[in-house]
C-alpha cells in the first residue's frame, strides 16, 4: 500500500512541513500548521515535452499597448498606487481589523463609480444593509456601485461571468472568501490562495482591476495569505494607530510604479479625508518649546513631512533595571544611540527611563532620523528645549559620526517652506534655503555642546 505523503502548511507565514509540530519551524508561531492535501500529485510518469499547444513569441520591442491608469478619485491614493489603477491589476490591500480599509475602498469606489465606471463592492464581511448605511455616513448614498454581500467565489464569478466585466471588483475581505472547489474553512491558507488565484484570473482574463482585502496578523503580516503577496501585483499597506485620526496608505510592492510614495488620511466623522499636507499635522500644537521635541524633515519616496520626534527621561532612584518605551520607532536602533550616546559624549542614561514618542502615530523608518532622536535625547535629559523653528536629520555611527543623508535639499527646502529658520545636519548637505541657518553637525558630542552649551 502506498503512503500518501501528508503535508502541513504554517497559516501564519505559508511555511511548508511534512510533519505536524506544534510550532512553525519558519515563522515560530504556535499551532498554525493545517494539514494540506497537494492538488495534484507529481509523477515522472506525465512527460510533458509532448501535446501542448504551440505559444506564440513576440519581440521585446513591439509596440505594445501604453498602460492606461485611471484614477480612483482619491489623489492620494493614487499617489500610493504610483498614478492610479492599472487595468488588470490584483492588488492586496492589507491592514489591521478596524483601521479603514472598506471606508477607503467604499469611497474610492464611489467615486470611480461617479465618473461613469462600472464598480462592483462585494462585502463577506457585513450584509448590504450595512455597507448602505456606511455609504450614507460618507455622503455617497447615490453612488451608482453595484453591491452585494457573498462569500462563495463561484457565485460571484458566475454572476459577473453573465454580463460585461467591471472597470473594479472588490472583494472586502479575501479571508471571507470560500471556493466549494477546495477543502478547509474560508480564511485558511489553502481557501485564501484558491480563491485568490480564481479571481485574479477572472481580472486578468477581463481588464477588471481586482482589489482583495486581508487582514493583517498582530505581528504584521498579511494574514495566512502571505502566500499571496507573490500573486498580486501591488501590495499595499494602510497604516495607523487606531487611537489617531492619521492614517498612511502606502505600497509594499508595484509592479506598475515606485513603492516609495505614501498617500496620508485622516478619519473623520465623515470617513476618510485627504490631507494633502501632511507636515502640518504631524506638528499641531508646538507652541511653546519643550525639552525633549525634536522636529525632524523626514522623506517618504520624494514626498518630505515633517514629524515630531518626543523624548522623555525620568531619573529612578531605586535601582530598579529602567524601562525603555519606543512607538513609531525602532527599539533597537534607540538602544544603540542611547550607547553612541553614552561612550561617545560621556552622557548617563543607564538609571533612567527612556521614552521616545513619533507624534500623530507616525511610524519612522528613514535612517536619517538618528540626529533627530539624539537632539530630543539629549535635551529632555538636560532639560534644555531646542528651539521652536529648528529641524534636525542626519544618520549617527557607531562611532559617533553624523553621516550624509539622502535628499538634504528636499529636506530643507519643505522645512523653509513651513517656516522653520534653522536646521542642523551633516557637514554635507548641498543649497541651504536663504531663509535658514544651517549648522553642521559632523560628530555627536558636537550636538551635545550645542544642546547644552559648553558650560
Ligand atoms: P473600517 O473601514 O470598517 O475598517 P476595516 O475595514 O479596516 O476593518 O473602519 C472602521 C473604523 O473607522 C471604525 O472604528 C469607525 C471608524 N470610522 C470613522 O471614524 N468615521 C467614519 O466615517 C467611518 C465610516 C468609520
Ligand atoms: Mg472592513
Amino acid at each position: 500500500m502506498s503512503k500518501t505523503k501528508r503535508r502541513y502548511i504554517c497559516q501564519a507565514c505559508g511555511g511548508v512541513s511534512h510533519r505536524w509540530q506544534g510550532q512553525c519551524p519558519d515563522c515560530a508561531e504556535w499551532n498554525s500548521l493545517v494539514e494540506d492535501t497537494p492538488a495534484s500529485v507529481f509523477s515522472a510518469k506525465h512527460d510533458l515535452s509532448n501535446g501542448g499547444r504551440a505559444i506564440e513569441f513576440v519581440p521585446l520591442d513591439a509596440p505594445g499597448e501604453k498602460l492606461e491608469r485611471r484614477s480612483t478619485g482619491l489623489p492620494e491614493f493614487d499617489r500610493a498606487l504610483g498614478g492610479g489603477l492599472v487595468p488588470g491589476a490584483a492588488i492586496l490591500m492589507g491592514g489591521d481589523p478596524g483601521i479603514g480599509k472598506s471606508t477607503l475602498l467604499l469611497q474610492a469606489s464611489a467615486k470611480l463609480a461617479q465618473t461613469g465606471a462600472d464598480v462592483v463592492y462585494v462585502s463577506g464581511e457585513e450584509a448590504a444593509g450595512q455597507v448602505r448605511l456606511r455609504a450614507e455616513r460618507l455622503g455617497h448614498a447615490k453612488a451608482p456601485i453595484r453591491l452585494a454581500s457573498a462569500t462563495s467565489v463561484r457565485d460571484i464569478l458566475t454572476t459577473l461571468g453573465r454580463g460585461p466585466a467591471p472597470t473594479l471588483l472588490v472583494i472586502d475581505s479575501i479571508q471571507t472568501m470560500h471556493s466549494d472547489t477546495i477543502e478547509g474553512a474560508p480564511g485558511t491558507v489553502s481557501q485564501v490562495r484558491g480563491c485568490a488565484f480564481e479571481l485574479i484570473r477572472y481580472a486578468k482574463e477581463n481588464g477588471t482591476v481586482l482589489v482583495l482585502v486581508g487582514h493583517v496578523t498582530k505581528d504584521g503580516n498579511i494574514a495566512g495569505p502571505r502566500v499571496l503577496e507573490h500573486m498580486v501585483d501591488v501590495v499595499m499597506s494602510f497604516e495607523g494607530e487606531r487611537s489617531h485620526q492619521y492614517r498612511i496608505l502606502r505600497a509594499l510592492k508595484n509592479r506598475f510604479g515606485a513603492v516609495d510614495e505614501i498617500g496620508v488620511f485622516a478619519m473623520a466623522g465623515q470617513g476618510l479625508e485627504e490631507v494633502p499636507n501632511p507636515s502640518s499635522l504631524f506638528l499641531t500644537g508646538r507652541e511653546t518649546p519643550i525639552a525633549g521635541s525634536a522636529v525632524f524633515p523626514a522623506l517618504e519616496g520624494t514626498r518630505p513631512v515633517l514629524v515630531e520626534v518626543q523624548a522623555l527621561i525620568v531619573r529612578l532612584q531605586s535601582g530598579a533595571t529602567p524601562r525603555r518605551a519606543v512607538v513609531g520607532w525602532d527599539s533597537s536602533r534607540l538602544a544603540m544611540l542611547l550607547a553612541v550616546l553614552e561612550s561617545r559624549c560621556g552622557l548617563n542614561f543607564s538609571s533612567a527611563e527612556v521614552y521616545l514618542n513619533v507624534s500623530g502615530g507616525y511610524r519612522l523608518s528613514d535612517p536619517a532620523a538618528d540626529l533627530a532622536v539624539a537632539a530630543a535625547l539629549v535635551s529632555a535629559l538636560a532639560n534644555r528645549p531646542l528651539p521652536l523653528r529648528s529641524t534636525w536629520f542626519g544618520e549617527v555611527s557607531l562611532a559617533g559620526e553624523v553621516r550624509p543623508v539622502a535628499h538634504a535639499g528636499l529636506r530643507l527646502r519643505e522645512a523653509a517652506k513651513l517656516g522653520f529658520d534653522a536646521a542642523s545636519g551633516p557637514a554635507e548637505v548641498g543649497e541651504v534655503p536663504k531663509a535658514m541657518r544651517y549648522d553642521a553637525v559632523d560628530r555627536l558630542p558636537k550636538l551635545v555642546d550645542r544642546i547644552i552649551g559648553a558650560s
